[in-house]
């Protein structure tokens, strides 16, 4: 293995050249923002009225296949709903080490503490062989992301809560709406 030189940010050469066109994220579409002036332009924009919010709900809840669907503002906001329940006083909530810090601040945020699953270095998620050593009695629950549009090993892990024996969150689903995961 090369070794490695001084880091740029103590003035070694850096890794990124200067000025390097970065890719532009998210990229929209003209059709996209066409789409959004109609959205914005209608008379109720957000809550579960909006024509465009109960359409998002209603076509998920059938590409999922479940009853019930709630539309949430981000990532962050969908983390605190699935995990805004009661009773995790002195729980625990595992995660992948490696993640978004929403991950571990929506199990803080219940006043319980976030236990770090160490992750696969293949797919960056969770290590299916590390989900058995950490669910305890003390887990409230595990929450399994799929990092990068990568899909977690959804089976494995499930073996490994299984394993455990301990997991309550016995119904782990695949990520809704994944053509990847059966
Ligand atoms: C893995 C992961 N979880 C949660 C979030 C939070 O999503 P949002 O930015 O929509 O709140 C992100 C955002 O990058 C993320 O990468």
């Amino acid at each position: 293995m090369k070794a490695m030189g001084k880091l740029a940010i103590f003035g070694g050469a850096p890794v990124m050249p200067q000025g390097i066109q970065r890719t532009r994220w998210p990229r929209w579409t003209a059709a996209e923002m066409e789409e959004l002036a109609r959205v914005l332009t209608q008379e109720q924009i957000f809550g579960s009225d909006a024509p465009q919010v109960a359409l998002l709900e209603q076509e998920w809840r059938r590409r999922v296949g479940v009853d019930y669907c709630a539309a949430v503002s981000s990532g962050t906001a969908a983390l605190h709903t699935a995990c805004g329940r009661p009773a995790w006083s002195r729980r625990r909530g595992a995660g992948p080490a490696y993640s978004f810090m929403a991950t571990a601040l929506a199990v803080l945020h219940q006043g319980a503490v976030p236990v770090f699953v160490d992750v696969q270095r293949h797919s960056h998620n969770l290590d299916p062989a590390q989900v058995a050593r950490h669910v305890t009695p003390r887990t409230k629950a595990l929450i399994v992301v799929h990092l990068f549009g990568l899909p977690a090993d959804m089976d494995e892990i499930k073996r490994g809560g299984r394993e455990a024996r301990y997991c309550r969150h016995r119904r782990l689903r695949p990520r809704a709406g994944s053509d990847l995961q059966r």
